[in-house]
């Protein structure tokens, strides 16, 4: 290998050593075959439905029969999609799932991208035009962040998550005991708008300000106040500038009447701005789209670099979208979204119900007792690997989550509930988790012992020290 490759291999070797001994190395990883899964993005099992999956595999059988009888030239490429969107990636299938998908959120017009990660860089990247603020929660996903960096916005403000998130208002008025020691966070989405609306070109409209937020937060699992930021951005930039982005990358298919999103369980499809949708998590597929109104979409198409410069999506991937809205239009996916609903309760009566047995301190297992009805759960711990591989040692696919993707003190291991879990799964799990904690404590109370031998009481009042080594 030549010296300036080696170089460079030395150099990045080096980098990815002090993120080793930072504890922070990425690795792929794959799940044991038969564990079961609570860690993957699929809320719905929509990617494992037989009925789904029959579905697609018949329109693709019957489109290749239709090609088989028609001449080489008209047949259908089943494999790619020929090009970029604008080129020759394009077609009517294409612009009628678009159309539909619009329909089913109460949306003007859609616009397919490859993935939720392009369709927020690309969102992002063009629209913001110099003098423009961008302000978003300082959880928002990397993508917004990545697509943030790229545009031309004046100004990027984040604001914290406590003050729009429905669970860490609801921790935090408890956390509190009325003695108002949160109230500077929840203020933050107020206070950054109000400092906002006092800048000139703002209150002239001649600056725009796009508030971004998620509609379900993976790592979090907990949901935005979103009509208490509706209000919050009306009364500060009454003139109408500015523009709410909803990510509902992880919302669409699990919220809302058939799986609608946040945004129409609100009822406030007229009041954002733009959704993001994200395909690969409850829908079970992979790729994005972005919900807007018609001429947001035409300029997208002009401008939104992730849209223009990529081969677009293939018929099969298409078609693996249709035939999932197909099959939520139908209504055939409510007793799915129930089940989970079940599974998410009973998830939550099973894991309080073994802190109030076991009493773990909060560095063990910590658990929100916030109301929930999302399928993300997370586990506070400051053990998260161990945790997760005690797990996964018992057959529970779970990943530990820890930094950089949450903040240090925030490691978790998060668990993931699909429709296709069953009770009996759930018990499993939340069992291996009571005798993690359980071997935890009695390690913890062991390691106490051999650090402070124990005062022992002799006599009346007299204490003296227990010494371990005389006994
Ligand atoms: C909130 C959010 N937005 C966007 C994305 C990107 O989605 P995709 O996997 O479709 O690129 C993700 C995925 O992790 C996400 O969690």
């Amino acid at each position: 290998m030549p010296e300036y490759r080696r170089q460079l291999d030395d150099a990045l070797g080096a980098l990815l050593a002090r993120r080793k001994s930072h504890d922070r190395l990425r690795r792929l990883s794959n799940a044991p075959p038969n564990s079961i899964d609570f860690s993957s993005n699929g809320y719905l099992s929509l990617s494992t439905n037989p009925v789904v999956q029959k579905s697609l595999l018949s329109r693709l059988e019957a489109e290749f029969a239709t090609s088989e009888n028609s001449n080489a030239l008209r047949r259908q490429s089943i494999l790619g999609s020929g090009g970029s969107r604008l080129l020759d990636g394009n077609s009517s299938f294409a612009e009628s799932l678009e159309a539909k998908i619009a329909a089913f959120h109460n949306a003007e017009a859609a616009l397919l991208f490859t993935s939720a990660f392009d369709a927020n860089t690309g969102l992002l990247s063009c629209v913001p035009q110099p003098g423009d603020v961008i302000i978003y929660d300082e959880l928002i996903h990397a993508s917004v962040h990545d697509g943030m960096r790229m545009s031309r916005a004046t100004k990027r403000i984040p604001f914290s998550h406590d003050s729009i998130s429905e669970t860490h208002q609801w921790r935090s008025s408890n956390d509190r005991g009325g003695q108002g020691g949160h109230q500077s966070k929840s203020q933050e989405l107020c206070d950054v708008l109000r400092q906002l609306s006092r800048d000139k070109n703002v209150m002239r409209c001649k600056a725009n300000v796009f508030i971004c937020v998620e509609g379900l937060y993976s790592m979090d699992g907990d949901v935005p106040l979103l009509k208490e930021i509706v209000e919050i951005v009306d009364r500060y930039l009454p003139s109408g500038n500015g523009y709410i982005i909803v990510d509902e990358a992880h919302s669409a298919g699990v919220f809302g009447e058939k799986g609608r999103g946040l945004v129409c369980q609100n009822g406030l499809e007229n009041r954002i701005w733009a959704r993001v949708l994200g395909f690969g998590k409850a829908m079970g597929c992979a790729g994005g789209a972005i919900l807007c109104s018609p001429v947001v979409r035409e300029y997208l198409i002009n401008y939104a670099r992730s849209l223009i410069y990529t081969t677009s999506m293939t018929f099969t991937s298409l078609n693996s979208i249709d035939v999932v809205y197909d099959y939520l239009i139908s209504g055939q996916s409510e007793p799915l979204r129930q089940h989970l609903e079940t599974l998410i309760c009973l998830t939550y009566r099973q894991l309080h119900a073994l802190c109030i047995r076991s009493h773990p301190g909060r560095h063990i297992l910590y658990i929100e007792k916030g109301p929930s009805k999302s399928p993300i759960i997370p586990i506070f711990t400051a053990h998260p690997r161990s945790l997760a591989e005690h797990c996964q040692g018992s057959g529970f696919m779970v990943r530990p989550i820890v930094a950089p993707t949450v903040p240090v003190g925030g490691e978790r291991v998060r668990i993931c509930l699909h429709s296709a879990n069953t009770p009996e799964q759930i018990e499993g799990l939340c069992g291996a988790i009571e005798a993690w904690v359980r071997n935890q404590m009695a390690m913890e109370k062991t390691r106490e012992s051999e650090r402070h031998p124990k005062l022992i009481m002799e006599g009346e009042g007299v204490f003296i020290k227990q010494d371990k080594s005389r006994l």
